[in-house]
């Protein structure tokens, strides 16, 4: 199946900068209409002007997703301006890089806030509007942009992979219930990406393991593959190598991948050890 996004409103989250904003070009150029939602109201402003610059038709509905009242109004507010909603992104995320010893219960319930609870409760006040979508003969879709911290729980990211493997194990559910609705649900799971700002990435960054920021896969690279994930309806995407070899170590040789994520710790303990 091939999804023909013309004329079609993606509501795109997390598209003030990232993976989420470069997505929202790449639909722009595909004559999507877009309906585009973060915190960062002059980002989104910028964006919205580059976009109709290139002679797209863009909103943007600033919000922040974690209060029910701004899910509800974004989705309105879409809706009241292009009539219709037909695909929604999940994009908009955080991440937490630390150890679980020196985190907290604030910064694990702050990640399952933003990376589960408002996706997972916009894709409810959402789904109405894509089921008349599909009654109006097209085929809605919700992309759920998760992680390979998803599929793996990565030592240094235990709150992020708690927050992940929920939304992947939701997404899975949903895909089910949600064929009856004619709404398909779509996975992609990005591997170490490159920020446009590590600061608002991340919640903390004082984990031990060597995680190589700056040399990580372009967020270019991963929204092209969260549009082709839309385009070709593909179900479930690992992108980029990294990603992609946990995902397919976890299937064909689990011990394996265990054993590097253990040598990653011990590599750290020594560093410490040593130090002292
Ligand atoms: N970067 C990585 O290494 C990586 C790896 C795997 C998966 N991912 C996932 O990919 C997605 C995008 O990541 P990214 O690298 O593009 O991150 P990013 O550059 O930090 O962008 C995150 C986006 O989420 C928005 N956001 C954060 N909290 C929000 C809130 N409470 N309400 C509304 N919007 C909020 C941010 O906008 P405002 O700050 O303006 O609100 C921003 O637009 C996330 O779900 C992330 O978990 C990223």
């Amino acid at each position: 199946m091939r999804r023909d996004v013309r004329g079609r409103v993606v509501l795109v989250t997390g598209a003030s900068r990232g993976i989420g904003r470069r997505a929202a070009v790449r639909l722009a150029k595909l004559g999507a209409v877009l309906a585009l939602t973060a915190r960062s109201a002059g980002d989104l402003a910028a964006l919205v002007s580059e976009l109709k610059a290139l002679g797209a038709h863009a909103e943007a509905f600033p919000g922040d997703l974690t209060v029910p009242a701004d899910r509800e109004r974004i989705v309105a507010e879409t809706v009241a301006k292009f009539g219709r909603l037909d695909a929604l992104i999940n994009c908009a995320g955080v991440c937490s890089f630390g150890e679980f010893s020196t985190s907290s219960e604030e910064i694990v319930r702050k990640v399952l806030e933003v990376n589960f609870f408002a996706p997972v409760e916009l894709t409810r006040v959402a789904a109405p509007h894509l089921t008349r979508s599909y009654e109006g003969g097209w085929c809605p879709a919700v992309v759920n942009v998760a992680s390979i911290c998803g599929r793996w729980g990565i030592p240094s990211m235990s709150e992020h992979c708690a927050s992940k493997h929920a939304f992947v194990a939701i997404t899975e559910a949903l895909r089910g219930e949600f064929q009856r609705f004619g709404i398909d649900v779509l996975l992609v799971l990005p591997g170490l990406v490159r920020s446009d700002d590590l600061n608002r990435h991340l919640l903390r960054n004082d984990g031990k393991i060597h995680l190589n920021f700056e040399g990580a896969q372009p967020s270019d690279e991963v929204a092209d593959a969260v549009v082709r994930s839309l385009l070709k309806n593909r179900t479930e995407k690992a992108v980029g190598f990294a990603s992609w070899w946990v995902w397919f170590g976890k299937r064909f040789f689990p011990r394996v991948v265990r054993f590097f994520m253990q040598r990653k710790v011990w590599k750290y303990a020594k560093r410490e050890k040593t130090k002292r």
